[in-house]
């Protein structure tokens, strides 16, 4: 069988979707769940981009061996240096270098003639074999390319090494029997192309990235681009998980195989939700909260007479399982550990304890501790950017015929500081009092709020989006009291926010 390769964007196209940005510690974080998942190639960043990006793709090139770490780089002799660089200590790297081949792209974007846009995107490859790397080749905005002039300029960069061949449809514009088709055309009319491994890279603004994808792979491509969750510029990419899904469900149709781990697809969806701040939603396909219950009398029949009535996939091979209670108020420090090998987690002493210590907190308030409960509290301090402040008391005063009030203290150091405000609800005036004691000017930009599990006494975690200038940041707070959560979270945010101005100076 022909083995399709998956290559992972998440960490570079998807962290171009609007108000997300991650750390270096998050994108490591992500990697590492990445390798778990058996991705092909992960695309780390754009090192040219930011000093942030360049740092986090030599971080994920030191410490992530087993997939290809790939860097992106215009077509420009500073980004292939950049993306060079940052790649020197992979195990294997690639250097993803672009450019824009379609009229509209060249004549209005890059103010360029197609002599020169040929000329940079054959200097830029031989500029990339320079070092020790695979060299990917997109012309961007492919699928409103002429169709000539991208055989031209396929067939000049393969002659210089290029050994990847990328068709991204970089607006979504495509359709899947048009897509298909596109890759019959270069097949048959660039006479170099059994060089190059072909691959295609999708976006979802008419809905169609997983399905042109798919006509993609049916139309000799090898290699697909995608990202967790789908998440990317503007409408997004490909999902990951829907093509590969599609792939193994299907392989009686397709009859590729792909080298996914796929019980680790649902815990790498939750992350990257928490990550950035994009909740999925619930009827995604696959990693949806819903992708897997049934509602319907006839359908919940049918399930419990025969699953394969209603369920075409196991929910447990993407590793979703039924919330499962494991621990309680009693429960020890060693059965904490335990379950939490379990659910593959492996942290520091110091981590483990912090987490232990959350734990016993939750416990207190919660009956029941869920899997589900455990994941959350765990990636909240195995997550955590460096805690500049942090909160450590809150009171508030709300109903309907009150003014809403907050008293708020916070650490930073070991100093103490407390405001009180007034606000239009009690997180506005908790926000308020916050302000006054970060002096972080701010604007929220998103709130959002959800249960993690069920019953009154559920976890509610707060993702909010925070605005200084043009930089926009996520934050995350979890707690069975959903004020202190959105405390937690804006707290979070004001945090990251000052870790990220510091990592780009
Ligand atoms: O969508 C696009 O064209 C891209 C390229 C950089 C591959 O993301
Ligand atoms: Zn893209």
């Amino acid at each position: 069988m022909r083995r399709i390769y998956i290559f992972d964007t998440t960490l570079r196209d998807g962290e171009q979707s609007p108000g997300v940005g991650f750390t270096t510690k998050e994108k490591l974080e992500i990697a590492k769940q990445l390798e778990k998942l058996k991705v092909d190639v992960i695309e780390a960043g754009f090192p040219a981009s930011s000093p942030g990006d360049l740092e986090a793709v030599k971080e994920i090139s030191e410490k992530i061996k087993n997939p290809v770490i790939c860097a992106l780089a215009r077509a420009l002799p500073k980004d292939i240096e950049k993306a060079g660089e940052a790649l020197k200590n992979a195990r294997k790297g690639r250097i993803h270098i672009f450019i824009a081949t379609s009229p509209i792209h060249m004549k209005y974007k890059l103010k360029k003639t197609p002599e020169e846009v040929l000329r940079l995107a054959v200097e830029g490859v031989k500029l990339a074999k320079k070092f020790n790397c695979e060299i990917e080749f997109s012309p961007e905005d492919a699928s409103r390319t002429e169709f000539s002039f991208l055989y031209k300029v396929l067939e000049a960069v393969i002659e210089e090494g290029a050994e990847i061949i990328n068709i991204p449809d970089t607006v979504g514009y495509s359709v899947p029997f048009e897509f298909a088709d596109l890759f019959k055309k270069i097949r048959e009319n660039v006479s170099n192309i059994e060089k190059a491994i072909l691959s295609c890279h999708c976006h979802n603004d008419l809905g169609m990235a997983t399905a042109n994808s798919l006509c993609a792979v049916k139309s000799g491509v090898s290699q697909v681009e995608c990202t967790i969750n789908g998440i990317g510029e503007r409408a997004g990419n490909a999902s990951l998980e829907e093509v590969v899904m599609a792939l193994k469900t299907r392989e009686d149709f397709f009859g590729f195989s792909v080298n996914i781990k796929t019980t680790e697809i649902y815990r790498t969806s939750r992350l990257v939700s928490r990550l950035t701040g994009l909740p999925v939603q619930p009827n995604k396909a696959i990693v949806g909260k819903n992708a897997f219950r049934h509602a319907a009398g006839i359908h919940q029949d049918g399930i419990l007479k025969k699953t394969t009535t209603y369920e075409i996939i196991n929910p447990s091979s993407v590793g979703v399982e039924q919330g499962e209670l494991v621990l309680g108020k009693l429960s020890g420090s060693h059965a904490f550990k335990e379950r939490l090998k379990k659910l593959g987690f492996r942290l520091k002493e110091e981590e483990l304890e912090n987490a232990f210590k959350s734990f016993k907190r939750l416990a207190d308030k919660k009956k029941e501790v869920f899997d589900e409960d455990l994941i959350f509290i765990v990636e909240e301090e195995a997550l955590r950017v460096p805690q500049i402040f942090s909160l450590d008391y809150l009171h508030t005063i709300s109903g309907n015929q009150v003014i809403s009030t907050a008293t708020v203290r916070i650490k930073k150091g070991n100093k103490v500081f407390q405001e009180a405000a007034c606000g239009d609800g009690p997180v506005d005036a908790v926000y308020k009092a916050i302000d006054r004691i970060t002096g972080v000017k701010v604007t929220l930009v998103d709130y959002s709020l959800h249960a993690v599990t069920e019953g009154k006494d559920a976890l509610g975690e707060v993702m909010v989006k925070i605005k200084k200038e043009k930089e926009i940041v996520s934050g995350r707070g979890v707690s069975t009291d959903i004020i202190e959560a959105s405390a937690k979270a804006y707290i979070d945010a004001v945090n990251r926010l000052i870790y990220r101005e510091k990592q780009n100076k």
